[in-house]
């Protein structure tokens, strides 16, 4: 069956199919798969426990899907294409042949390393192949892949080796970042001093630097392939295997591993991909997002490989050599559909026009943003200058724990509009619901976006702990899937998100809770209590504010102070979580039951105290005034 919706009458029709018939709908997808055993059962659910399994019964492995099947028709189209850092250094390019070359050979070197399936393998390595390689590698034999952001510390990497439990870890020496080069094995090597579970380190050679190698536990990648086979065969997993974790934060301190299982994640990334990008046999696909976030692993990796498109993988940032470099490497691969995030956008937007008026940029056909809200101007700059007003812009609205893209405009077939994500895709049922947990059945009306109808790629658990995700996801309205967003809809049906409704928020598209940043600038010896906030930021989207309290032996220089801070959140959590702004107070806005009041505090950041509302339940009124006088 060709699902590929090419018409506004087709999606219509293939919406109202996968809400009247959704197993049907979704059988008649799974199809196109190669499974090992067709499925029992497509469905079987219910969002109280929660437990929902896709395709039950049903046998398959995914990489035979995005590799094998692959061979007899595009064995020499070209897999991926890696672009380096530096442009200087040449480019590297695999045909789906030898992508599952590489794939088996690492497969095999994690089996020669004791991994087995089922089996937690954590990835912490840069955006160079072997990464993509590892991932595949765990899903051809069945271990369960967790990648770690490289940027996080030492101390992030050992919590989530930790929860996961995971038997080895895959990693490189260093990494290269715009002009600088960063260490990478050393950071793994501080995690490892606390994660017994870990029994083999697996180095990749990337920048050829003189690392620390532990003897019977630390191998080099470039030596073990010396010993491995090129085939390796994949492994027979059922549908509702695991197939990875991924962590990410909510809006209590601890992230979570949310955890995504092989049949439905693969249907669900590869009919998303196809159909919101409007994907051709012959285009170059470029996204730009990190395989350490959920975007990389659905469309860098998966949805792609499965649609047996060319994807292209980037290990550069986009200012380096100079704020022209995405738009020279479109030029460069003629890239066809291209994939980026809102903040990117805006740090291009202010770096100038003449970077990307220097390019061509003719081979664009689609444009796409993910990962937070995209601004009307940042929309409309990348609209015209980058689209040159020819490419559709889809506005791409999902998370960790949805899988794949679920609200979105399909390229030149549904209507787009700025600042708004489109209509729901096939299989996708939201629903708007008000503060009394009601549904909001008008249009232009603000509530909480939940989903009333699973889909294939939907969280199945948090992992090593259930309770925990029917809390965070299920239990604040009965039989709805919570998303801790708040939308509306236009007049016309268009989704709109407004942004998170809980403690979480979202920096340069980067998740996290404000708990998590506030429990790691507690660990900082001078301070007694901390709340952090987000606020409007240019760039970023929204930025890190956070309100300390410190002890008595703290020091009197603000400004060291505040370095401390920051040092002590980048050991913690990592850069990327780094406080924008610091402001020391002596005490935190409190009701007399202890609760600190976030609203004021908030009011504050966005540098609006004209009405800071009802402060007469505070405990201590007078510390207001002192944190609107020292604002920053
Ligand atoms: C949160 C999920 C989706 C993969 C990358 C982020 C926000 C995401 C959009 C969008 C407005 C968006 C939401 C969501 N978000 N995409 N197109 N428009 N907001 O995944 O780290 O799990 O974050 O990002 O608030 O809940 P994530």
């Amino acid at each position: 069956m060709d699902y590929r919706i090419r018409s506004m009458e087709e999606y219509q029709a293939a919406y109202q199919k996968s809400v009247d018939q959704p197993e049907q709908f979704w059988a008649d997808v799974a199809e196109n798969f190669t499974w090992r055993q067709k499925w029992d059962k497509v469905l079987d659910w219910n969002f109280e426990e929660p437990n929902v399994k896709w395709f039950v019964n049903g046998k398959l492995n995914i990489t035979e899907n995005c590799l094998d099947r692959h061979l007899e028709k595009r064995g020499n189209k070209l897999a991926l294409i890696w672009e380096p850092n530096d442009p200087k250094e040449r480019f590297i390019r695999f045909t789906y042949r030898e992508l599952h070359e590489k794939v088996c050979q690492m497969a095999n070197i994690l089996k020669r390393n004791g991994v087995q399936k089922g089996d937690r393998v954590c990835i912490y390595m840069p955006m160079i192949p072997e990464l993509a390689f590892s991932v595949l590698a765990c899903a051809r034999i069945g271990a369960v892949h967790s990648v770690i952001f490289a940027g996080f510390s030492h101390t992030a990497m050992a919590d989530r080796i930790n929860d996961a439990q995971a038997k080895i870890v895959l990693t490189s020496d260093g990494l290269n970042r715009g002009p600088k080069q960063i260490p990478v094995k050393r950071v793994v090597d501080e995690a490892l001093v606390d994660c017994p579970s870990v029994e083999k380190v697996v180095v990749v050679d990337r920048i050829g630097w003189a690392v620390n190698m532990v003897e019977g536990r630390d191998v080099w990648y470039h030596e073990e392939l010396e010993h491995v086979d090129k085939n390796c065969p994949a492994e027979e997993m059922d549908a509702e295997d695991l197939l990875f974790i991924l962590y990410t934060s909510g809006s209590t301190g601890k992230p979570k591993g949310v955890v995504h299982t092989c049949g439905g994640y693969m249907v669900y990334t590869d009919y998303t991909f196809r159909n919101v990008f409007q994907y051709e046999e012959s285009d170059i696909y470029w996204c730009t997002a990190d395989i350490g976030w959920i975007t990389g692993h659905s469309y860098l990796l998966y949805g792609p490989l499965l649609s047996g498109a060319t994807t292209l993988m980037f290990e550069g940032v986009p200012t380096f050599p100079d704020p022209g470099r995405f738009w020279q490497v479109i030029d460069k691969f003629g890239v066809n559909i291209f994939y980026t995030a809102p903040t990117a956008i805006r740090s291009l937007m202010a770096a100038g026009l003449d970077h990307v008026l220097s390019y061509s940029l003719d081979s664009l056909k689609v444009l796409g943003s993910v990962g937070e809200p995209i601004n009307e101007e940042a929309w409309h700059w990348y609209h015209i200058h980058v689209g040159k007003e020819r490419c559709p812009v889809v506005d791409t609205w999902w998370q960790t724990e949805t899988g794949g893209i679920m609200l979105s405009s399909l390229a030149n077939i549904t209507p787009t509009k700025p600042s708004h994500a489109g209509f729901a895709l096939p299989g996708v049922q939201p629903i708007l619901i008000n503060q009394e947990g009601q549904e909001i059945t008008e249009n232009e009306q603000e509530g909480y976006l939940c989903m009333k109808f699973p889909w294939p790629g939907i969280i199945r658990t948090t992992y090593g702990d259930h309770e925990r995700c029917r809390q965070s996801y299920f239990s604040t309205y009965k039989n709805l899937y919570f998303t801790g967003d708040g939308a509306k809809r236009d007049k016309g049906g268009l989704w709109r998100i407004i942004g998170r409704v809980d403690d979480v928020i979202n920096v340069s598209g980067h998740r996290f809770g404000t708990a998590e940043i506030e429990n790691a600038i507690n660990q900082n010896r001078h301070i007694v209590e901390s709340a952090v906030v987000g606020y409007p930021h240019d760039v970023k989207g929204q930025g890190i504010y956070a309100f300390v309290v410190c002890g008595e032996e703290a020091p009197t220089n603000e400004e060291n102070l505040r370095a401390e801070v920051i040092e002590t959140v980048v050991d913690q959590i990592g850069k990327i979580a780094k406080p924008d702004k610091i402001q020391i107070v002596t005490g935190l806005p409190k009701t007399r039951s202890g609760k600190i009041m976030r609203r004021i505090l908030r009011k504050v950041a966005e540098g609006d105290v004209s009405n800071l509302g009802d402060t007469s339940t505070l405990l201590d009124p007078p510390v207001v005034d002192e944190i609107v006088k020292g604002a920053l």
